[in-house]
């Protein structure tokens, strides 16, 4: 699909977001292993979070859906051996965590995806879980994994090579199960929803400062509980609309009911660097996450403070939002510099890459690192660019179109759809 975008005076008005991500593939299979039923609501509309209940009902597990409301019934120690490979479409927290939850329970499956995701680099999974007596077979460390089954893991104390939440909650997943306990240090912060869902389900989380990171351990034979929760709306998603309000003057754009994780929220920290007015209000907490409504105002464009670089640890609590920030950057007065981003090349594009790329075909000056880019202050000019397969990419260049002179044609745009089905609706709603 061909999406067209218009430049756009300002956008303003009322929305909400579709549930968080992340903590969507958590909750279902959280509650997969739960005792009890557990409902859901506000899980996210995704295509990600689809293929994560596919996985689960493949798995034996009783899912219904209605909607953005899901009900899960539990059963521990019960999965069904799969018939078939598990399919992960696009999803890299599907199959990184569902081969945690696996390996430990020791059912044999094999996981697999879409070429994206075949793509992506798997051994960072494959490696703690080795570690801890899984026996995974893959071809060159990549999908598809085929587990073996039948061992039962023994807990380790593991140090996470790269930063990534999905392999810390890989570990701690197949850590629920296995002999012995289970800890994951991790030198950079990443997001903590496994943690925070964890305790959700009554287990006993243990988490201790070390360094300028962290260490987080949980027990084998930890039982869940199973619990009612209401999914945060996601700020990844929000994202693209508090960029599209701060580059656009003359903007006024609330969101609703907003996952404000501090894990997650270094693109509100970048974006009042810049001199983006940013209320957050009505703040409390839903499902063990804060949360609270936004809003953004602009009447100037954005300015990069004096020698503001994105880099170091503040990277992995904005990773997902990259790919906007580049167009905040592009239309900010000092541009933006982002380094130590190296992750984005394995993401379900090579971001780096997709990013260069589209900004060129779009006018802008832009220079490429192999773990980053810096941008310059650019006039957009509407273009043919291509969304490269990667959901964020296409709605970032979505942003980038209400900004540029005359038409922006986004090529391959349905992929929108793996985190937000409605974004193009949604933001043709506040465009004036
Ligand atoms: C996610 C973690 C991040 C993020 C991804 C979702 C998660 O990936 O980019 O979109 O739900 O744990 P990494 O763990 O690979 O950094």
């Amino acid at each position: 699909m061909k999406q067209r975008v218009q430049r756009t005076e300002r956008v303003r008005g009322n929305i909400t977001v579709p549930g968080d991500k992340s903590i969507s593939h958590r909750a279902g299979m959280l509650a997969a292993i739960a005792e009890g039923t557990t409902q859901i609501r506000n899980f996210s509309s995704s295509e990600d979070c689809a293929t994560t209940l596919k996985c689960l009902v493949e798995l034996g597990i009783e899912v219904k859906r209605d909607g953005d409301y899901v009900v899960i019934a539990g059963r521990p120690g019960g999965f069904a051996t799969p018939t078939a490979a598990l399919d992960c479409g696009n999803s890299g927290t599907t199959i990184r965590l569902i081969s945690g939850l696996l390996a430990g329970i020791g059912i044999e499956a094999t996981l697999t995806g879409d070429e994206s995701l075949r793509s992506r680099p798997m051994g960072r999974v494959i490696t703690p879980l080795e570690k801890m007596g899984a026996v995974i077979e893959s071809s060159d460390g990549k999908a598809p994994l085929h587990l073996v089954g039948g061992q039962r893991l023994a807990g380790i104390e593991y140090e996470l090579p790269v930063a990534s939440a999905q392999v810390k909650s890989c570990v701690l997943l197949a850590g629920l199960s296995a002999e012995g306990s289970t800890s994951v240090i991790e030198t950079t912060p990443t997001r903590d929803h496994t943690e925070r869902m964890l305790r959700g389900f009554g287990v006993e989380v243990d988490v201790s400062a070390l360094g300028p990171g962290r260490k987080i351990s949980v027990r084998g034979g930890s039982r869940l509980k199973a619990t009612d929760l209401t999914v945060p709306g996601d700020v990844s998603s929000a994202a693209f609309f508090l960029v599209a309000a701060a580059i656009l003057p003359g903007s006024d754009v609330t969101i609703t009911d907003v996952g404000l994780n501090p894990t997650r929220s270094a693109i509100f920290d970048v974006l009042k660097a810049y001199g983006v007015e940013l209320q957050i209000t009505n703040q409390r907490v839903s499902a063990g996450e804060p949360i609270g409504d936004i809003r953004v105002r602009s009447s100037q464009p954005p300015v990069r403070p004096a020698d503001y670089t994105i880099r170091g640890e503040m990277v992995a609590n904005l990773i997902d939002e990259v790919p906007v920030l580049a167009v905040l950057g592009a239309c900010s007065e000092g541009g933006l510099e982002i380094r130590d981003a190296g992750e984005l090349r394995v993401k379900e594009s090579d971001r780096i890459a997709s990013i260069v790329t589209n900004l060129r075909a779009m006018s802008a000056e832009v220079e490429e690192f192999e773990d980053g880019f810096r941008i310059e202050k650019s006039e957009l000019k509407g273009g043919r660019v291509d969304s490269f397969g990667d959901h964020r990419i296409a709605m970032a260049f979505a942003v980038a179109g209400l900004a540029a002179e005359g038409e922006t044609v986004i090529e391959n745009a349905e992929c929108a759809a793996v985190s937000f089905p409605t974004f193009f609706k949604v933001l043709g709603s506040l465009a004036e």
